[in-house]
């Protein structure tokens, strides 16, 4: 399949670029598009044919349902069961954004979508190319992350381009995902409502809006055999690199003197190392490749960068990549969530 690559500045919208997307959604074809988060890999989410192109190019597991996307409120309605008094008001106070609400399904969302369960997981992005997109095609959209699955989910188009050249109608450049990693998934069928995938709305956030809120303990747990998250997707080893990733982990002088070692040792045996280091911390290390993702006192900074850094460093052929552990404070959460998945868990303790 040829694909096409539409530039578009989000700044400055071409509505007939736009509209091109919008008609190839419509007809069942699939569009890979910019979001906040990552960049999205988007279908007619209620017909079955077209959500079923997402797997087949995705590469993804049938158990994993799928997040539908709206362009405002009123396209959550046939999606639903019921809006929860709870859920509209989240949606007032964090949407557009990062936020996927799970909700009771309606008749009309295929099971494809749910994996055969009966909730369903809807988000409006704050995009406005994704959210144009969505509006022009007048359908709400299924889109996980674009990314062949198990990969690191894509911040920019050109990783799109090496997941899913060829396999995907288009794919919109609409520059960098600004918060570079994906949204909090909240279960609010149950009460307190519970994360069940922590991301770009942090859990300090949604506990000063709602006052209690539940964490799935899979997301705090360190190994993934102890205990079976509730969100299919979580269950997977994700995000991962084709190289190894160790992550280092405790006290930040003790981290950077192991990680040294480390790299010392693997540089002997002949393998090509990368470093996930910090602002702090890279002028610290003499040997591999070494990648600052960002300010240790803001993790949003490493959060929009880590995805990006793995792929990186995978394309530089490193063989193991050794990555600082960060705090788990606001986005903090998510990025250790997404750093021990690419890492198996493999974590060194110092
Ligand atoms: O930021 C994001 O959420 C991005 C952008 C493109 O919007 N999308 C995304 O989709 O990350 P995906 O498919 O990569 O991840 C969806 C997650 C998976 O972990 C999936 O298991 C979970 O949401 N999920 C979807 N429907 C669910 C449901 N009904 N119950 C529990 N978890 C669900
Ligand atoms: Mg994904």
């Amino acid at each position: 399949m040829k694909t096409i690559i539409k530039s578009i500045d989000k700044n400055n919208i071409d509505i007939k670029d736009i509209d091109e997307a919008a008609s190839i959604l419509r007809e069942g074809g699939l569009v890979a598009f910019p979001t906040e988060t990552v960049y999205g890999l988007g279908a007619k989410a209620l017909d079955h044919k077209a959500v079923g192109k997402i797997f087949s190019a995705k590469g993804r597991p049938s158990d994993n349902p799928l997040i539908v996307h709206v362009s405002d409120v009123d396209m959550v309605k046939g999606l639903v069961k019921e809006i929860p008094r709870l859920a509209l008001k989240l949606m007032e106070e964090f949407w557009p954004g990062p936020l996927t609400l799970i909700m009771e399904k309606s008749s009309s969302v295929p099971e494809i979508i749910t994996a055969g369960l009966n909730t369903v997981a809807v988000r409006m992005p704050a995009h406005p190319i994704a959210l144009k997109v969505i509006e022009r095609s007048g359908v709400p959209v299924a889109a996980p992350s674009a990314n062949i699955s198990g990969r690191p989910s894509p911040t920019e188009a050109v990783h799109v381009i090496e997941d899913l050249m060829e396999k995907v109608e288009m794919i919109i450049d609409g520059g960098s995902s600004q918060i570079g990693l994906e949204s909090t998934v909240l279960d609010v069928t149950v009460s307190p409502p519970m994360i069940l995938r922590p991301g770009g709305v942090t859990l300090e956030q949604l506990k000063e809006f709602v006052g209690e809120v539940d964490i799935d303990k899979a997301i705090l747990a360190n190994y993934q055999d102890d205990v079976k998250p509730k969100s299919p997707g979580m269950k997977y080893t994700h995000y991962s690199p084709k190289a190894d990733v160790i992550i280092i982990e405790g006290n930040i002088k003790a981290c950077v003197e192991k990680i040294r070692e480390l790299a010392e040792d693997y540089v002997k045996k002949g393998v090509a190392v990368g470093i996930l280091a910090t602002e702090q911390t890279k002028e610290r290390y003499t040997i591999g490749i070494v990648k600052s993702l960002g300010d240790r006192e803001r993790p949003d900074t490493i959060a929009s960068n880590l995805f990006k850094g793995l792929r990186c460093l995978d394309n530089e052929g490193v063989g193991v990549i050794l990555a600082e552990a960060v705090e788990y404070g606001g986005v903090g959460l998510a990025v250790m969530n997404r750093m021990k998945k690419a890492a198996g868990y493999n974590i060194v303790k110092v």
